[in-house]
């Protein structure tokens, strides 16, 4: 009898981590015409950000109010939030504007034969 694992409603669809690490698509395949990309990991909600041809992944909800940065607006490193317009380094998750304070946190990121890999909490 074969077992159908029970995955969360708003969980993104991927294979099971090897070493922690979820293979999340190609740039083209999660980007698609955008720059930013929201996924759930483990229940984490993941904002995946491209600049030029890097990638980067930090916690999704703004650490000032429930917003997803991966809903605002990309410029260089910085994204700015879509409800107040704080913005967040994408490579480091550092807080460089008013209102937000408190610095979101960074994941993992590498890409190895044109696919993407996230490991949480790097
Ligand atoms: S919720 Fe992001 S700046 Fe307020």
């Amino acid at each position: 009898m074969s077992v159908i694992p029970i995955i969360p409603a708003d969980e993104t669809r991927t294979a099971p981590p090897v070493d922690g690490w979820y293979a999340v698509g190609s740039p083209e395949e999660l980007f698609g015409d955008n720059d930013c990309k929201g996924l759930v990991l483990e229940g984490v909600k993941v904002g995946v950000f491209r600049v030029d041809n890097d990638i980067f992944a930090i916690d999704d909800i703004c650490t000032h109010g429930y917003a997803l940065l991966s809903e605002g607006y990309l410029e260089g490193h910085e994204i700015e939030c879509p409800l107040h317009g704080g913005l967040v380094d994408v490579r480091d998750g550092k807080a460089c504007t008013a209102p937000i304070v408190r610095d979101t946190r960074a994941h993992q990121v590498r890409v190895e034969d044109g696919q993407i890999f996230i490991k949480l909490y790097g």
